[in-house]
């Protein structure tokens, strides 16, 4: 695979943003079909409900949720309001929640962090050099210069006590078993001063993101976002602000 340094290639599956697809095309040719042919009322029903559901899931994966594009703004401007400092990504994966960060606040350096393993290769797909295509995009983004990539595993962070002025994790810590998910949140904590930010980014099974899986959206399994919010307390942070976003759920604390 050659990894161009020109466009942002965040590598999230094909099927994420155009799987719907696979029911919508058929289900249109069907009702096509069954307009020609005068079919009876209740078939026709059923495709244009088909048709209706699947298009405005295509068009929420494919425009709103948007997962192979730039995550965009932070979910809260509350997160590291000096705009300044040194801030740690748990699961940068191929960069999006790092570009995200390191563009909304340009004052700011970032170290992403990843296993760059067996997790990374499902989302991503195999690569040679996973970090090289974290590094591409970080490139593309024009934001390489402020980040520095860190092979490690969250739940044993490779990293001093009180070294970060904000954490960042997205989509990350959800992929973690219970035990996984409370170590990575302790080593949150250790690792950011007191008094600095962390943000955690979960997917949540909100209305639009149901609406759009269904029973399909098995993320973090019955974890919800009182679960969350209780661990996130007990890993030694105050929740300042809890809030949706379209398919996710972001928790900003403060290291008491
Ligand atoms: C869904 S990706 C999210 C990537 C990125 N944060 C984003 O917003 O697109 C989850 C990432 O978490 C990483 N990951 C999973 N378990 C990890 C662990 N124990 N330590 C470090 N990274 C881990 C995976 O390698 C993967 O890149």
């Amino acid at each position: 695979m050659t990894i161009s340094a020109n466009t942002l290639d965040f590598g999230y599956p094909w099927w994420l943003s155009y799987g719907h697809l696979i029911v919508l095309v058929p289900a249109v040719a069907l009702l096509l079909l069954g307009y020609a042919r005068k079919w009876s009322k209740w078939p026709m029903l059923l495709l244009g409900l088909l048709v209706l559901w699947s298009g405005a899931a295509f068009v929420l994966t494919r425009f709103v949720f948007n997962f192979n594009g730039r995550a965009g703004s932070l979910p809260t401007q509350s997160f590291l309001r000096s705009g300044a400092g040194r801030v740690l990504d748990m699961g940068a994966g191929t960069g999006r929640s790092s570009i995200m960060v390191l563009e909304s606040r340009p004052q700011a350096t970032l170290v992403a962090l990843d296993l760059f393993s067996k997790s990374f290769e499902q989302h991503f797909g195999h690569s040679e050099s996973p970090q090289g295509r974290l590094l591409a995009n970080l490139k593309a983004a024009g934001v390489e210069q402020r980040a520095t990539i860190q092979t490690g595993d969250m739940r044993e962070l490779p990293f001093e006590p009180a070294t970060f002025d904000a954490v960042v994790s997205a989509y990350a810590i959800d992929h973690l078993n219970r035990e996984g998910s409370k170590q990575a949140l302790a080593e949150a904590a250790r690792v950011v001063k007191p008094g600095g930010d962390f943000l955690l980014i979960l997917i949540a099974k909100e209305p639009w993101a149901q609406f759009t899986f269904g029973p399909l959206l098995m993320h973090g399994g019955p974890r919800g976002p009182a679960w969350w919010t209780t661990r996130v307390q007990e890993a030694g942070f105050q929740v300042l602000e809890e809030g949706t976003r379209p398919a996710t759920l972001y928790l900003l604390a403060r290291r008491l």
